[in-house]
């Protein structure tokens, strides 16, 4: 299901028969048409149309704007995270509105353009990571992991599953 599209906002969320969350996600800070885009969300999710909202790449600024009108707070937050950008102040201010956060990006966009080195390409990462006997990536993970929040990591490599590389 895709939801009306409004200057500098999103709104799509695949089939919401098998998708749960209806994502908000924009680069600007939330406006009167943000505002309005949630409500249309927070009737969606009251008709039983979605289990929970969530929003994508909003910083605490954005998150306390939509704070302040939200009937239905969203569930959680999608934003890059991974031990080289820890993402501190908006983790805590995720806690403190009960706000999960989902860490996209945890290996740094490893393989992309635009990736970051700070991780997979990390001294201190590789040291830790030779000292534990495990991969750069199980490190990363794992430190996402112990943060206990959602992570959004992606293979095109079926190996790295099936011969545990995801094991942290
Ligand atoms: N909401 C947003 O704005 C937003 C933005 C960006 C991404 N995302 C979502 O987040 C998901 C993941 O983020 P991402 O793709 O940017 O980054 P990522 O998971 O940090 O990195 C993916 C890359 O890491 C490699 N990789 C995976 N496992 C590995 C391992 N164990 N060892 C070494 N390399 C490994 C993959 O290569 P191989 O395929 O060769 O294994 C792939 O090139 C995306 O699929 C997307 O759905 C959301």
């Amino acid at each position: 299901m895709t939801l009306p599209r409004f200057p500098g906002v999103t709104l799509s969320s695949g089939n919401v028969k098998n998708m749960p969350v209806l994502g908000l996600g924009t680069s600007a800070a939330p406006s009167p048409t943000a505002e309005a885009v949630k409500k249309a969300m927070e009737e969606c999710q009251t008709l039983g149309l979605t289990k929970s909202i969530g929003v994508s790449n909003f910083s605490c600024k954005k998150l306390a704007d939509i704070l302040a009108f939200a009937k239905i707070p969203p569930a959680i937050n999608q934003v890059e995270m991974n031990p080289a950008w820890q993402q501190e102040k908006l983790m805590k201010f995720c806690r403190a509105n009960g706000i999960m956060i989902a860490a996209y990006s945890p290996l740094g966009a490893a393989g992309a353009i635009w990736r970051t080195k700070g991780v997979l390409e990390s001294e201190v990462l590789i040291e830790s990571a030779k000292s534990k006997g495990k991969t750069v990536a199980q490190v990363a993970l794992r430190w996402a992991y112990d943060q206990g929040i959602v992570i959004v990591c992606k293979s095109f490599n079926k190996g790295l599953y099936i011969e545990g590389g995801f094991k942290l």
